[in-house]
């Protein structure tokens, strides 16, 4: 599973030259593009079959007075399937917190929308040993409350705060570590089959060249991608190496 994040970038007529160079042999099933909301719908006529498109944050409330949020509802009508949920972005500049979190994936699953909840550790608390302890809060919190049912349905990306948009990617072995406790704690929460199941993606600097190393890992079912998604070249690059190894 591939995500691309455009974050804040690229219009809808650049995000419409980026579908017309995107090859046709893609296929939807496993590579996923979350846009900025203007482009949503005007992607997701031009995607076809080559990709499934979503969004990068999602209002938990149905309706009401919530200026400048975009429901459930209004990102499936533009042609929306999932969105990012939680990307420490959103938690570090709009104070999105565990528990927000947790509502917006209720809401997503509840409504038959897949969330991608993002969690990660930043420099500091990696340096002073409490990654363990973050990445566990933040995994349990956020998935609190969601029935087996329900938690079959969600995508996790570990992205170390540290490692976006710096170059700097973790080490597969890092990574791969980190991946394993999250499917540890899956496992406890419900059973080893359900955690088996949730794809875990890394996200962090990704590019054609740190791929193939993490995509190799057991626990690593894919990765979330933000500057290498921006350009067609490197985002397909990105994709064929990760079939090459978990096809
Ligand atoms: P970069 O790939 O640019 O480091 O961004 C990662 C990210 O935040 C994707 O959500």
């Amino acid at each position: 599973m591939i995500v691309g994040n455009w974050k804040m970038h690229k219009t809808i007529a650049e995000a419409l030259e980026f579908l017309k160079k995107l090859p046709s042999g893609l296929c939807a099933e496993d590579i996923y593009l979350a846009v900025p909301f203007t482009a949503l719908s005007s992607v997701a006529d031009a995607a076809g079959t080559k990709l499934k498109v979503g969004a990068q944050n999602v209002s938990e409330h149905k309706e009401g007075a919530y200026t400048g949020e975009i429901s459930i509802r209004m990102l499936k009508e533009a042609g929306a399937t999932f969105s990012l949920v939680g990307h420490s972005e959103r938690r570090t500049y709009y104070h999105e917190t565990n528990q927000s979190i947790a509502h917006k994936l209720k809401a997503c699953l509840q409504q038959g929308f897949k969330p991608i909840l993002c969690i990660g550790e930043t420099a500091s608390e990696r340096k002073a040993g409490h990654t363990q302890a973050v990445l566990e809060k933040q995994l349990s919190e956020g998935i609190q409350g969601l029935t087996s049912e329900e938690v079959l349905c969600l995508a996790v990306a570990y992205e170390p705060v540290w490692a976006i948009g710096t170059g700097h990617t973790a080490t597969a072995e890092m990574a791969q570590e980190t991946h394993k406790l999250c499917r540890e704690l899956l496992k406890k929460r419900y059973t080893a089959d359900i955690a088996a199941k949730i794809p875990i993606l890394y996200g962090g600097s990704v590019n054609p060249n740190s791929i193939e190393q993490i995509i190799q890992q057991p626990d690593i079912d894919g990765a979330l991608v933000g500057g290498a998604s921006l350009e067609v070249d490197s985002f397909v690059k990105i994709v064929t190496i990760a079939r090459e190894y978990k096809s």
